[in-house]
């Protein structure tokens, strides 16, 4: 039976930290190019937050951003998942923190990771709890510092990493509207876990000298690797959520993909034969912020106007795990 209730991005907002590090800037402290990082991944500059801002700091911007955009009074939030690879600490979780910070005193929530995918991962959890009934304002939160995981000598991910935060908020809507998530479809596979991770500081190698020494505490990524599961699975999923759901690639009018690489992002174009300006693309000035690439990208495709109430969009993403997947929605505002 169909449910009678769809879950509805209702507003988005994004924040990047004000520091630009252009690929200039990264070419005084290890061996590459403006040319290297342009023509390799779309990225000419990604923001870095100043000393001491956290993960929870640019979500509360971005969420604070969206409850005045929506007029939504925080005591009405009564779910709050945060996607992010970059807790502000193993624990309390980040949901806790910024539920305290913004006093969101009648919302709980948790911690969700899925690296890359967080946000997609976040977003399909809370849809579950807008359509059963139990959440009727939820915010879905992709944040990530990057910078606090990176080896800023390694170049083979130092250029590739910025920081940002990106929050929608969910909220049911009747049914017949055919207004909002129409669908999500989500996969794992744990067999690429060593092909991008950051493998100190959990149980399995908790903290000592040597794993500081053995540079554990950063992400380790097989670029190459990654990157052709990247190409075929992202195109993959997006082709078979349409399909199932009864649309064509043109019938899209936004596609809004995890922004890694701006040459995984033209692969999946062209195997979909989508123009360009049905792709959404920020890569070139943010990097990728992991968590909060989706979401910020949302962010800026409704407020520059591409994405309009009852248009068709296209979420993709793929990361660390792995893992990947897609959401179909019709934009509702
Ligand atoms: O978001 C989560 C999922 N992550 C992804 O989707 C990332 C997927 N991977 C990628 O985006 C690409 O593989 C990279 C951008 C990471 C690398 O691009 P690539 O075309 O696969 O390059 P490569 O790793 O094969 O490296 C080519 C060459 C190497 O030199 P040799 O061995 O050919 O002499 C690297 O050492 O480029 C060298 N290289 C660099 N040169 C200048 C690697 N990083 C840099 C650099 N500057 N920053």
């Amino acid at each position: 039976m169909l449910p009678s209730i769809r879950s509805a991005i209702t507003g988005a907002a994004k924040y990047h930290p004000e520091k630009i590090v252009t690929n200039q800037d990264l070419s005084q402290s290890v061996e590459t190019s403006d040319e290297w990082i342009q023509t390799r991944t779309g990225i000419k500059e990604r923001r870095q937050v100043k000393k001491g801002q956290a993960a929870s700091d640019l979500a509360v911007l971005a969420i604070e951003k969206v409850l005045k955009k929506t007029q939504t009074n925080v005591l009405d939030i009564d779910l709050i998942i945060v996607g992010t690879v970059t807790p502000d600490m193993m624990f309390p979780s980040t949901a806790c923190v910024i539920q305290n910070k913004i006093g969101a005193k009648n919302a709980w929530g948790f911690d969700l990771s899925a690296a890359c995918s967080g946000f997609l991962f976040s977003l399909g959890t809370a849809d579950q709890f807008i359509r059963s009934g139990r959440s009727k304002k939820a915010l879905v939160v992709g944040v990530d510092v990057m910078s606090s995981i990176i080896d800023p000598q390694d170049r083979n991910t130092c250029v590739l990493f910025g920081d940002g935060a990106g929050v929608v908020l969910l909220e049911p809507l009747p049914d017949g509207l055919q207004l909002g998530i129409l669908d999500f479809i989500h996969h794992i596979d744990g067999s690429g876990g060593e092909l991008l991770c950051m493998p100190g500081g959990g149980s399995l190698n908790p903290t000592t000298p040597e794993t500081i020494e053995k540079k554990m505490h950063v992400v380790h990524q097989e670029g190459k690797q990654v990157f052709k599961f990247a190409v075929g699975e992202m195109a993959r999923v997006s082709e078979e959520i349409l399909e199932r759901n009864g649309f064509k690639p043109e019938d899209v009018t936004l596609f809004v993909p995890h922004q890694a690489n701006l040459r995984i992002i033209e692969s999946c174009q062209k195997k979909l034969g989508l123009p360009n300006e049905k792709v959404m693309v920020n890569i070139d000035k943010f990097a990728n912020t992991t968590s909060a690439t989706i979401p910020s990208c949302l962010a800026m495709a409704a407020k520059e106007g591409r994405i309009k109430k009852g248009d068709l969009v296209l979420l993709a993403s793929f990361g660390a795990g792995f893992t990947w997947g897609a959401t179909l929605l019709r934009w509702a505002y």
